[in-house]
C-alpha cells in the first residue's frame, strides 16, 4: 500500500486532506510566473470552486493537486504527507484521486463499461469485479442504458457522466474538475453539477473544481479566486480587470 493511503487514524481528523504550502511554478524560465507563492487547504468533505480568468493559473493548480505536475518551489501535502516524497506516483494518483477534464478524455475504441473500468487495472479487482463495479458506476451516472456505446455515439453530456464514471472508479479521496461543464449545453451541465452535488452530499467525495461560471460556483460550499498566479479567498474588487 502506498503510504499516502495509509489512514492515519485520529490523526487524519485533524490533518487536512490537502495543503498547499507556498508553492510556485514558473515557466520560460521565470518569464511565466503561473503560479507565485500560493498556499490553500482543503479539508476531507470540502467542495471548493476556483475561479479566474483565462490564462490565471487554475489548470496549473489543479495539475499539481493531482500530482501531474510538480511546483518548482514549496510542496503540497496529501493527508500530511508531502508529495515531493511520494515514490510511486502513478499509483497514488491511480488509487486517491479521479479527474474530470473538459474534454472528457474516453478512449474512442472502448465502451462505456470498458472506459469506466480502466483507472481499475491500477486495484486489486478481478474481471468479474471490474464489470461489476463499473455497471454500479453507470447506473449511479444515469448511463447503464448506454454502457455497450461507444463514446463516438454518446452526446457530450453523455460522455461527461461517463467520465465521471470513470473517474469514480477506485473510490476516490478527493475528485479534481477543470471545467467540467465547459462543453456542455446549460441542461447537460446541469446535470453533470446535479451528479457533483449528489457525490458530495450523499458519498461524502470531496471535490475541487475550476470553473468560469458564478452560477456553477454557486454549488460548492467555497470559492477561491486565482489572478496572475496569485490566490485569494476573497473576490477581486469591482472594477479590478481580473475576477
Ligand atoms: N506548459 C506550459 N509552458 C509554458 N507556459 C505555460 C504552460 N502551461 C501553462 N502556461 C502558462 O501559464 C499561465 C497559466 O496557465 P493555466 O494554468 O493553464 O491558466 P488557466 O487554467 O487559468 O487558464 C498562462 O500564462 C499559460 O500560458
Ligand atoms: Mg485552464
Amino acid at each position: 500500500m502506498n503510504e499516502l493511503e495509509i489512514s492515519l487514524g485520529s490523526k487524519a481528523e485533524e490533518t487536512p486532506l490537502i495543503h498547499v504550502d507556498h508553492v510556485s511554478r514558473h515557466y520560460d524560465d521565470g518569464a511565466v510566473k503561473a503560479l507565485d507563492d500560493v498556499s490553500l487547504t482543503v479539508r476531507r468533505g470540502d467542495y471548493l470552486a476556483i475561479m479566474g480568468p483565462s490564462g490565471s493559473g487554475k489548470s496549473t493548480l489543479l495539475n499539481l493537486l493531482g500530482a501531474l505536475d510538480r511546483p518548482d518551489t514549496g510542496e503540497i501535502f496529501f493527508n500530511g504527507h508531502g508529495l515531493s516524497r511520494c515514490h510511486d506516483l502513478d499509483h497514488f494518483r491511480a488509487m486517491t484521486l479521479g479527474f474530470v477534464f473538459q474534454s472528457f478524455y474516453l478512449l474512442p475504441t472502448l465502451t462505456a463499461l470498458e472506459n469506466v473500468q480502466i483507472p481499475m487495472f491500477e486495484g486489486p479487482r478481478g474481471v468479474r469485479q471490474r464489470v461489476e463495479h463499473a455497471r454500479g458506476l453507470l447506473e449511479l451516472v444515469g448511463m447503464s442504458h448506454r454502457s455497450q456505446s461507444l463514446p463516438m455515439k454518446l452526446s457530450v453530456g453523455e460522455r461527461q457522466r461517463v467520465a465521471i464514471a470513470r473517474a469514480l472508479a477506485n473510490d476516490p479521496q478527493l475528485l479534481l474538475a477543470d471545467e467540467p461543464t465547459g462543453n456542455l449545453d446549460s441542461k447537460s451541465g446541469a446535470l453533470v453539477l446535479d451528479l457533483f452535488d449528489c457525490l458530495h452530499r450523499e458519498r461524502g467525495v470531496t471535490i475541487v473544481l475550476i470553473t468560469h461560471g458564478a452560477e456553477v460556483a454557486a454549488r460548492a460550499g467555497r470559492t477561491v479566486w486565482i489572478c496572475d498566479g496569485h490566490l485569494s479567498e476573497s473576490p477581486p474588487a469591482r472594477g479590478q480587470s481580473c475576477g
